[in-house]
């Protein structure tokens, strides 16, 4: 009986490790924790980065997808992203999650829909606080600078219809001194991501949370 439980439990174990899963990372900046992310997953026994995507035919992401050579789709009109063209074309080439690292549009519902509990997004910030329309980047930072909080962090959730608000995954926090100024809020914050979201990416794609 042991042996069986074990032999089910190894059988589990491999089939979980070696199903291949295809992601697509959508950005629209720089592109730090995109190449995080391809970094991480370049040599992975079972997940593929297939597609970069982004909105802005000027990101620095662009480049680094390049450099990985991963293919990269640019569309800057978001009636694009609301049409059901691009859930297609996810469906087409077999992308079962959609990594958002820094995605500055806001994701139609349909998409969100198609990719119900498949969609991740990092936001900088310790999540219900400075989240939301209109919060992103720098202005999360000065934020939690003007409001003299002692602590921020990161935090990596599953994406339903409404900003920064679905369901929490994971959280890391740093502390913030009186004296950072919000480029070292900025730069705590970047290390936090940098530390984790290819992991736990890897964990929720792999079945292990
Ligand atoms: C990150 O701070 C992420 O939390 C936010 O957008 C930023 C993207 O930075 N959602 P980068 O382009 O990955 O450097």
């Amino acid at each position: 009986m042991r042996n069986v439980l074990i032999t089910t439990f190894v059988r589990k174990l491999i089939v979980r490790v070696l199903t291949p899963h295809n992601i697509a990372v959508f950005a629209s900046g720089a592109g730090s924790n995109t190449r995080e992310l391809l970094q991480h997953f370049s040599s992975h026994p079972s997940v593929n980065i297939r597609l970069v995507v982004s909105n802005k035919p000027d990101a620095g992401v662009l480049q680094v997808a390049k450099e990985f050579k991963i293919p990269t789709l640019v569309n800057a009109d978001l009636a694009f992203y609301e049409s059901n063209c691009i859930g297609e074309m996810l469906a087409e080439q077999e992308v079962e999650f959609i990594v958002l690292a820094g995605f500055l549009l806001k994701v139609p519902d349909s998409l969100v829909a198609q990719y119900n509990g498949k969609m991740i997004n990092i936001h900088p910030a310790l999540l219900p606080k400075f989240g939301g329309k209109g919060m992103y980047g720098n202005r999360v930072h000065s934020a939690v600078k003007e409001q003299q909080e002692s602590e921020t962090g990161i935090t990596i959730h599953f994406v339903n219809e409404h900003y920064d608000e679905g369901q929490v995954i994971f959280q890391a926090s740093c502390p913030v001194l009186p004296t950072d100024t919000v480029e070292d809020i900025k730069r705590k914050v970047q290390d936090l991501e940098h530390a984790h979201f290819a992991k736990v990416v890897e964990k929720v794609v792999t079945g292990g949370l």
